[in-house]
């Protein structure tokens, strides 16, 4: 296993503070810790913020903005046990910062208000194009308060061409929800929920998802990467998403 690509410290500077092997072991996407900083340039985190971590996965995201960014958070996921998330939390030292909750974002079990942000990494392709779901996830996060999230993407959107075969071959029906950075900025907009919206592709995020199969020790003509390097239109990505909630909707 190559994880020396994993360690980009000009690009990623926090990231490249944490054991790559200890990240890998966590794995359920391309990697999270450089996803989540380049999405932390557009939004403004202040120290003792209360963080809702949505779809945290296994929690690396959750061990970072603790450590990183001195703030509370909750992390909330729905395929990953709350015992299984605590105990990797805990063996990060972070235990008392973060809280781990197992949950539904279709059924938020928290106040109205109750964060000052609320970021997502690779989670909102699986329920956040459901027009329903962008308001009940600002339910919880203060007025003026900074959702920001990631996602694969491509480029051109699949709702205005067909995405290529050489993504549906490996990811199937689920490519339909791979949106380009300008359709969530229109879907986003079109609640009339939010303000300053940003909606980007994250700078090589394709050649980043490449370096993290790898480490992952996927072979050259495994799927994912068989998909990643036939991509010779640049079309694969991620979209980094950041709005503000309004303060009078
Ligand atoms: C591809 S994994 C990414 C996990 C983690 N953020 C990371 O980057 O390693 C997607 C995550 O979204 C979560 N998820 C999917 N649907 C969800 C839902 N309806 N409510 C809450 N979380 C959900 C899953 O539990 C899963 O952990």
């Amino acid at each position: 296993m190559d994880v020396t690509a994993l360690s980009q410290p000009d690009r990623y500077p926090l990231s490249a503070t944490y054991d790559p092997a200890w990240l890998l072991g966590l794995d359920m996407g391309p990697h999270p810790l450089w996803q989540l900083e380049d999405l932390l340039k557009d939004l403004d985190v202040r120290p003792g913020a209360r963080v809702l971590d949505l779809g945290c996965g296994k929690g690396a995201t959750s061990v970072f903005l603790a450590r990183e960014l001195d703030v509370d958070v909750v992390a909330f996921d729905l395929w990953v046990e709350e015992d299984e998330l605590r105990s990797n939390l805990e063996a990060h030292g972070v235990a008392d910062r973060v809280t781990a909750v197992n949950g539904d974002v279709r059924d938020l079990p928290f106040d109205d208000d109750e964060f000052d942000v609320i970021v997502s990494i690779d989670a909102f392709e699986y329920f956040g194009t459901d027009v329903r779901i962008l308001p009940s996830v600002l339910r919880v996060l203060k007025p003026a308060g900074a959702l920001g999230m990631t996602t694969p993407a491509l480029r051109t959107d699949p709702y205005e061409s067909s995405p290529p075969t050489y993504v549906t071959d490996v990811i199937g029906w689920e490519a339909a929800g791979w949106h380009a950075p300008d359709w969530w900025e229109t879907h986003w907009r079109l609640s009339g929920l939010v303000d300053n919206i940003t909606a980007r592709m994250q700078e090589q995020g394709r050649e980043d998802w490449v370096r993290w199969s790898r480490a992952l020790g996927e072979d050259e003509d495994g799927p994912v990467i068989s998909m990643l390097m036939a991509d010779h239109d640049d079309q694969i990505g991620i979209s980094i998403v950041s709005a503000q909630k309004k303060v009078k909707p």
